[in-house]
């Protein structure tokens, strides 16, 4: 799959100027999008063949097991200015991604969901996203939410997703709100 998902193109440009990670990037789709919009992207994956897909100019790999024991959180506190997660879940990152998001950072996130089963892969629950789990998850690490869909899609093929768009309490859009001049 190398076409951007639409919810990342659609959110990408608010991202503030700044390093990005396109986290579990797979072949490097988002992190390729990133990279032409002039970030700096980490793409981090734990197989090195699809890092050697994902490599390009603007694109920095990293071979990284993030599960199980000895895995290693390999980035400190606010260092990106975008991350965007798709077609991954391990929960017990999700606090640690949103850390990882400058105060002005933003986070895009998409992946299956509870009634994935009823089309195909993945079906194991511990892979799909109870009823509005981001959106408690956003809450949880203080972001505000600038978007959100929970529900069944047709394309690129059937499925059931969320789909999250939120930024921290610095981010643009919200200091324009409070100080507009
Ligand atoms: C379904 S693919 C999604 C790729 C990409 N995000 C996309 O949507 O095009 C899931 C990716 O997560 C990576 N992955 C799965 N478990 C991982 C782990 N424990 N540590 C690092 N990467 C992992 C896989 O290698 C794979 O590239």
């Amino acid at each position: 799959m190398s076409a951007a998902s639409p919810w990342v193109a659609r959110f990408a440009p608010l991202a503030a100027p700044g390093p990005v990670l396109d986290l579990a990037c797979g072949g490097g789709r988002h992190a390729r999008l990133f990279a032409a919009r002039g970030h700096a992207v980490t793409a981090l994956d734990r197989d090195p063949a699809a890092l050697a897909s994902a490599g390009g100019p603007g694109i920095t790999t990293l071979q990284c097991e993030l599960e199980g024991e000895g895995a290693v959180w390999p980035f400190g506190p606010a260092e990106f200015s975008a991350v965007v997660v798709t077609n991954y879940l391990h929960r017990p990152l999700l606090a640690r991604i949103a850390a990882s998001l400058r105060p002005d950072g933003l986070l895009i996130y998409e992946t299956f969901a509870l009634g994935n089963e009823r089309f195909g892969k993945p079906s194991n629950p511990a892979f799909l996203l109870a009823p509005g789990e981001l959106l408690a998850h956003a809450a949880r690490a203080g972001l505000r939410v600038i978007a959100f869909e929970d529900g069944a899609v047709a394309r690129p093929k059937p499925a059931m997703l969320q789909r999250l768009c939120a930024c921290g309490p610095d981010f643009p859009s919200q200091k324009a709100l409070l100080d507009p001049a």
